[in-house]
């Protein structure tokens, strides 16, 4: 479903990434772990087109991908972005309806909209509310579904349970098995090593702007030597 080829990508001089591959087929959940500053954030920016690769290939549902952000997500390729960055002046509603931003069939937006509200009944209490006035696991629904209502047939999230409350990152790991089971493929990244790996398919994990190592997540969840040393330990 998404192939990148040999991604490069600097800032200024500093290489962010130095020849990055990766696959990740229909139907899966796919994890990209990795410490702090490997890069990470820097794929995902790359693939959605917000940030511009200095080389590589990225194909998507077998044609290349599209060069323009909105175009991406067109195409049915959707980040939810690290930090969650809703929009706080906007009420819940308004910051879902910015999802659909590309899609014209009313219907499906109305039905995605009845989705998401049965997926998180808190967002439907609080529709008319600033998105500024919702907690910080709240705005990160939020995010993530208003990368719901672009009816994405890829979603990736970057760090989706950073900063919350572990009865808030159990919650929103459901949610991504619930969406995932929807028929959307996931690729996922996080810091949370072991709680991702117990949700993926398949892992890659990220070191200093390279593949270091992938595996299925079974696989890599059994090797302490690796949770340790490249993820810091990877509490549960
Ligand atoms: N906007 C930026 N300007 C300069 N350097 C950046 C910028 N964003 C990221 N970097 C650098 O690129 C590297 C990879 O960062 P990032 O992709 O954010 O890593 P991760 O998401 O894995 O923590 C780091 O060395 C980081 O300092
Ligand atoms: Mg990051």
């Amino acid at each position: 479903m998404l192939e990148v080829r040999d991604l490069h990508a600097e800032y200024g001089g500093i290489k962010a990434l130095r020849g990055v591959s990766l696959r990740v087929e229909a139907g899966e959940i796919v994890a990209v772990l990795g410490a702090n500053g490997a890069g990470k954030s820097t794929l995902l920016n790359c693939i959605s087109r917000v940030e511009n690769a200095s080389a590589g290939r990225i194909s998507f549902m077998g044609k290349e991908l599209p060069r323009r952000p909105h175009q991406v997500v067109r195409s049915g390729l959707v980040q939810v972005p690290e930090g969650r960055r809703i929009f706080t002046h906007l009420t819940v509603r308004e910051n879902l309806m910015t999802g659909a931003y590309c899609r014209r069939d009313r219907r499906g937006i109305r039905e995605d909209l009845e989705r998401v509200y049965a997926l998180f009944p808190r967002l439907k209490e609080r529709a008319g509310q600033y998105g500024g006035h919702l907690s910080g696991g709240e705005q990160q629904m939020l995010a993530i579904s208003r990368g719901i209502m672009a009816r994405p047939s890829l979603m990736m999230l970057d760090e989706p349970s950073l900063g919350l409350a572990p009865i808030m990152v159990d919650q929103i790991f459901e949610i991504l098995k619930e969406i995932n089971r929807a028929g959307a493929t996931i690729l996922l990244v996080e810091q949370n090593a072991r709680k991702a790996l117990t949700l993926c398919s398949r892992a890659y994990i990220m070191s200093t702007g390279t593949m270091e190592r992938s595996g299925t997540g079974a696989e890599l969840l059994v090797d302490e030597a690796l949770i340790r040393s490249y993820l810091g330990g990877g509490e549960s």
